[in-house]
């Protein structure tokens, strides 16, 4: 379950209560997400065949390997490398390991990874709904000479794992050429917002759940009013010159969540010259440096606490000092508070549905549309250029 608290950390400088605007924009708001094109991701997925693939294709994956290596950046990474950390200990090293590549072009990477990769069965899952992101081309086909070297072309059939568009592509000619295994991405849903798609879903079922992850995602449309108070939130703070938002947590576990939602609400509404900067923060640790910008820096930021809920019959250290920063903070730099009541793969679905709905009404909030990217593939066609 999520909670939330708009109000206790706030300064004065924004009040919600009564507010026609507030009113007035939120239907047409709702309006405009119901009719965008790019909202697939609303439908959570309830196709049991296609759990089932998923599920059973995972187990098979688990069965006959050491580990999977997931190749994918952006949307088609993010979502699942935040939640294969949020769920696995920081100590016990995961028998059954998630390894991922083609978000970086390191070659030393690479290599390292091949020479790791020698002794050990694996598969692979390649994922790009466009099937032409250089980082994620670069480390498939590196991978993939590597794979032929070593199993039958039968076994790469098994072991590779294709994950893209349904229709176009080299990945998806790929897929044709060789009878490799493959998943299609819904033309509705674009890479940020895939989580909860074949996309995040099928590397995620090596490790957890999905279902619980699905069925708390399907209960998260309750948290449509939140979502938009949330975001209706923001825009006002951004509109008394709140221009950063820093996510807070205070579980190391929650550090690539943090990364997710970074990249949700960037390329969601950072563009046109518009939107709000998202930063992230791990306390207490980061008090010890960047606090000091929150508590007397310029006052361009506001805080959005990620708190876990804890049922123990005594207060908490952690919730002590979540209530004495937020208190500190205040005069200087304003914070929501956002509790789930556990980290699991239920609650998770969740808070990842609310984020969902919070980032694409923010940026409709900013008159711009939140599931293009124009920016990011501004620097993939200079590059595709010079290559
Ligand atoms: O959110 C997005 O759409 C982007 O971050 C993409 O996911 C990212 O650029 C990767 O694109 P692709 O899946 O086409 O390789």
């Amino acid at each position: 379950m999520l909670s939330f608290d708009f109000q206790t950390f706030m300064k004065d400088e924004v009040s919600i209560t009564n507010n026609q605007d507030y009113l007035l924009k939120k239907e047409s708001i709702f309006r405009k997400l119901k009719e965008s094109p790019m909202t697939g991701w609303r439908e959570v997925l309830q196709d049991e065949t296609l759990i089932e693939k998923i599920i059973a294709k995972a187990s098979w994956v688990r069965r006959n390997s050491s580990c999977l290596v997931v190749i994918g950046i952006g949307g088609s990474y993010m979502g699942c490398y935040a939640l294969d950390k949020l769920f696995s200990s920081q100590f016990f090293p995961n028998s059954f390991p998630l390894i991922y590549a083609g978000y970086q072009i390191s070659d030393a990477y690479l290599e390292e990874l091949i020479s790791y990769l020698k002794e050990k069965d694996f598969c692979l899952n390649v994922i790009s709904k466009s099937g032409t992101t250089l980082e994620t081309t670069i480390a498939y086909q590196k991978l993939l000479d590597f794979m032929k070297k070593k199993y039958s072309e039968e076994e790469l059939r098994q072991r590779i794992i294709i994950t893209t568009d349904k229709n176009k592509g080299v990945l998806r000619e790929d897929v044709i050429n060789n009878r490799y295994f493959s998943f299609e991405i819904p033309d509705n849903i674009g890479g940020r917002y895939s989580v909860l798609s074949v996309v995040g879903l099928f590397p995620l079922a090596t490790q957890i759940d999905i279902r619980k992850l699905l069925s708390g995602a399907m209960n998260a449309s309750a948290y449509m009013e939140d979502a938009y108070f949330y975001a209706y939130l923001r825009k006002e703070l951004y509109n008394h010159g709140r221009v950063v938002e820093n996510f807070v947590v205070y579980d190391e576990k929650m550090l690539m969540f943090c990364e997710w939602l970074k990249q949700l609400f960037a390329e969601s509404e950072g563009k046109e010259n518009r939107g709000i900067l998202p930063i992230s923060t791990f306390n207490t640790r980061d008090l010890h440096s960047l606090g000091q910008f929150f508590q007397e820096g310029n006052p361009i930021i506001f805080e959005t606490v990620l708190r876990m809920q804890h049922f123990g019959n005594k207060e908490r250290v952690q919730d002590i000092a979540i209530e004495s920063v937020c208190e500190a903070h205040m005069s200087h730099t304003p914070s929501n508070v956002i509790t789930c009541s556990d980290l699991s793969e239920y609650t998770v679905g969740e808070l990842i549905y609310f984020f969902f709905l919070s980032a694409a009404f923010s940026a409709l909030l900013f008159e711009v549309d939140p599931f293009n990217q124009p920016g990011v593939e501004a620097y993939k066609e200079k590059m595709r250029e010079r290559l």
